[in-house]
This record gives C-alpha cells, sequence and structure tokens, in this order.
C-alpha cells in the first residue's frame, strides 16, 4: 500500500489506487453494459451504474473495465475450481459515448485471504484477524489516461476499519441504496429488491501535473 501510495500520487479529485490482489484473470472477454456476472445465483443481487470520467467530469468513451469479486461463500472462482463456474463474478465492459456502463452481480462480502502460510504465521504473530473488507475489484483503462487498480468497499462492512491488507481508502467505500420496486427492477431485468450503487471512476490524463 505504502509502494502503491507513492507510485500513484494523483490529483484530489481523480479516482485513488488501491492494490491488485492476486486473484486477477487476465484475458475475459467484453461483455455487454447489464450482464449478470455472477453465475452462481447465490448472494444479495447488486446492480452497479457506473460512468468513467475525466478530472474535468468529461465523459470517456471506450473505457475497459475489468472487475472481479468473490462469491458469497467467500472465494474467488479460481480458488474452487470445479466448485464455482468459470468465470463466476467477473466481467469486462466497455464504457459508452456517455461514459457509462452497468452490469448486474451480488453485494460482495467480507473474506479471509489465505492464511495456512508464512502471511498466516506472520498474522498470527501480529495479532491480526486474516479478514478483508468487503469489496469489489476494477480496473479503468483508457487510451491518454492513466490506468486506475482500484476498489469499490460494501458501506456497511464491519472491517472497513481494520482491512488486513490496509486497502480501505476513505474515497473508495461506495453509497449503497437498498431499492424495492418491483417496476423498476423489472423493467432493467433484475430481482426485487436489489442494492444499487453509481459510482464515478474519475482518471487522469497521462502526462498531467508532470511525471506521475
Ligand atoms: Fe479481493
Amino acid at each position: 500500500m505504502l509502494v502503491d501510495a507513492i507510485n500513484h500520487r494523483r490529483p484530489e479529485t481523480a479516482t485513488e489506487n488501491t492494490i491488485l490482489g492476486p486473484f486477477f484473470v487476465e484475458g475475459m472477454p467484453v461483455s455487454p453494459s447489464g450482464t449478470n456476472i455472477c453465475l452462481d445465483g447465490k448472494g444479495e443481487p447488486l446492480v452497479v451504474q457506473a460512468q468513467v470520467v475525466d478530472i474535468d467530469g468529461a465523459p470517456v468513451k471506450g473505457a475497459v473495465i475489468d472487475v472481479w469479486q468473490t462469491n458469497d461463500d467467500g472465494f474467488y472462482d479460481v480458488q474452487q475450481k470445479g466448485l464455482q463456474p468459470d468465470g463466476n463474478l467477473r466481467g469486462k465492459f466497455q464504457s459508452d459515448a456517455q461514459g457509462r456502463f452497468w452490469f448486474q452481480t451480488v453485494k460482495p462480502r467480507d473474506y479471509p485471504i489465505p492464511a495456512d502460510g508464512p502471511v498466516g504465521k506472520l498474522l498470527t504473530t501480529l495479532g491480526r484477524h486474516p479478514n478483508r473488507a468487503a469489496h469489489i475489484h476494477f480496473i479503468v483503462q483508457a487510451a491518454g489516461y492513466e490506468t486506475v487498480i482500484t476498489l469499490i468497499f460494501s458501506p456497511d462492512c464491519p472491517y472497513l476499519d481494520e482491512d488486513t491488507v490496509f486497502g480501505v481508502k476513505e474515497s473508495l467505500i461506495g453509497q449503497f441504496e437498498k431499492v424495492n420496486d418491483s417496476r423498476l427492477a423489472g423493467s432493467i431485468g433484475v430481482p426485487n429488491p436489489f442494492w444499487l450503487t453509481a459510482p464515478d471512476f474519475v482518471l487522469k490524463p497521462v502526462g498531467y501535473g508532470g511525471a506521475n
């Protein structure tokens, strides 16, 4: 987190970076907006309605956005090959002319990082638990802008103040709204009730403000 903070200084208005983590998978195909990335049917439905903009608020068209999170049992698909469908809770999207994209998923949950090796010994020695605050991973890339590797945290997670890898930044705590509106749910094709979050990803142009 310290190296990341030093290497990815951005204007205050730009979306902050945070750690990539070990469970990113390259090469997912681009899916149309509205796709449901939850393939195992577990968890509370969540709609993510996002916009990619630059630091002046102008929409960024054609940004490519990778998304991934654990399933509702707290594991990534790659940790449970054969138990979860391949590609469960993963997707790649592209922003439209207004910089927008949206997808269906499930509300993220907290999960323990693998603690059966040296990391587990370190955590035990330090008297720390292995739990990560509930989050969704994003990588947002667009030509002419610095790539952002970031997270959106669920605002009601009990581990926000004690994320085991210190990945939480206040600006990355999302606003999640519980929507109970069967007509709206029906019109966008999601189960009712559902959670809704509408994050902006604010990109810094390459070269803005000098190196980095
Ligand atoms: Fe994660």
